[in-house]
């Protein structure tokens, strides 16, 4: 995919942008605070349909303005596209493809492609489970419209479940509910398991070379940590532990067993990277999986994602960088930062400055 042009309306501090992109690398550079960050932003809401900071909606919206518009032409091998995003301070917001409005963010998913990598992404090797699990699914979720599918169904009937554990029910009535719900809970876990499991061994095998690549020395390893407990069937497996944790659950009031507690785990040289890797190996292996994430979904869509790199060079050392930008050349990225590094690989260079392009 390219992405051609985008046209930025009173989003944060754009208040009237065009810009185009080329093939390949493109520097976005500028001082701090003006406007680098917000750009990728704006692509990243076209894609997924909502910001990858922890922000309240509205904030897009620039200060003193009461609408945000973001228009967005991409090239497919399907075809020439163009998303337009709107959003008030009222709450009203729509989403366009082709100048069709999008009703159901699953309709909306995949659309325009993309892989996203900030330092905040760094949370993906050290923070809760939680994180993991929120990378597993909008990164499947970009090719596979089943999972997506399977999962937004797990979560409806694991609030329901929950909702018989929590209540002021006897115990009897409790299993009795219960049985209805767990084989239904077993059928989408089962199928989200085995997609996961799917997809960590594919982009495993992709990363561990793209690791080698650019640290040479280090050997990654990724592992998905799931209820395995006798080589069954995941279904087996899942039926055996519901059985086993029954009683515990009616006492605790939530649902134990299932793919909302499962995670994933990096290793590098045998080591677990959250509690012994330093910050830049941490950093590198979060980008690594990145990249990894780029040609996994090329694997499935049959053509590239763009991969929108914020402020990844400035933490990576000199045979890092190198190696990073060798790399991504093949790929439509945008890539911010306040100096262009040396580099004999080709570029083009968007400059900003104060929410303008100079
Ligand atoms: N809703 C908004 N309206 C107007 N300006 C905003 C809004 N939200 C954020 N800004 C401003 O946008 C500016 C630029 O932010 P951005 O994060 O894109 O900077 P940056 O170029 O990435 O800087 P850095 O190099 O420090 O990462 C900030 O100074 C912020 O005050
Ligand atoms: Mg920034």
């Amino acid at each position: 995919m390219k992405i051609n042009r985008i046209q930025l309306n009173n989003f944060r501090n754009y208040k009237n942008s065009i810009i185009d992109f080329s093939d390949g690398i493109n520097f976005i550079v500028g001082r701090n605070a003006q406007g680098k960050t917000n750009l990728l932003e704006s692509i990243y809401l076209s894609s997924v349909g909502k910001s990858p900071k922890s922000c309240r909606e509205k904030q897009i919206i620039m200060f003193n303005e009461n609408q945000s518009k973001i228009e967005l032409s991409f090239s497919t091998l399907a075809g020439n596209k163009n998303i337009k995003f709107f959003l008030d301070r009222t709450n009203k917001k729509s989403i366009k493809v082709n100048n069709i409005n999008i009703l159901k963010l699953t309709e909306f998913v995949g659309i325009l492609s993309v892989v996203y990598f900030s330092p905040d992404e760094l949370k993906l090797i050290k923070e809760v489970p939680e994180d993991r699990r929120n990378f597993l699914d909008i990164s499947i979720s970009q090719f596979d419209r089943t999972y997506l599918y399977n999962l937004l169904r797990y979560d409806k009937i694991l609030k329901q479940r929950n909702s018989i554990l929590k209540s002021t029910d006897s115990v009897e009535s409790k299993i009795e509910q219960l049985d209805l719900f767990t084989p239904q809970l077993i059928e989408c876990a089962q199928i989200i398991i085995e997609k996961r499991l799917n997809f960590i061994e594919k982009l495993k095998n992709i990363a561990t070379n793209i690791h080698k690549f650019i640290t040479i020395d280090e050997n990654l390893d990724i592992s998905y940590s799931y209820i395995n407990t006798s080589g069954l069937s995941i279904k087996a497996d899942l039926q055996k532990e519901f059985d086993k944790v029954k009683l515990k659950e009616i006492d605790l009031g939530y649902t134990c067993v299932g793919p909302h507690r499962d995670d994933l785990i990096f290793k590098i040289n045998g080591m677990d990277c959250k509690y012994y890797s330093s910050q830049g190996q941490q950093r590198t292996v979060a980008l690594v999986v990145k990249l990894s994430l780029m040609e996994v979904i090329k694997n499935e869509i049959g053509e590239y994602p763009i991969l929108l790199l914020d402020d990844v060079l400035s933490e990576l050392d000199q045979n890092r960088q190198d190696r990073l930008i060798e790399l991504i050349s093949k790929y439509q990225t945008l890539i911010t930062c306040t100096k262009i590094p040396e580099t004999k690989i080709k570029y083009n260079i968007i400059k900003v400055e104060n929410g303008s392009i100079i």
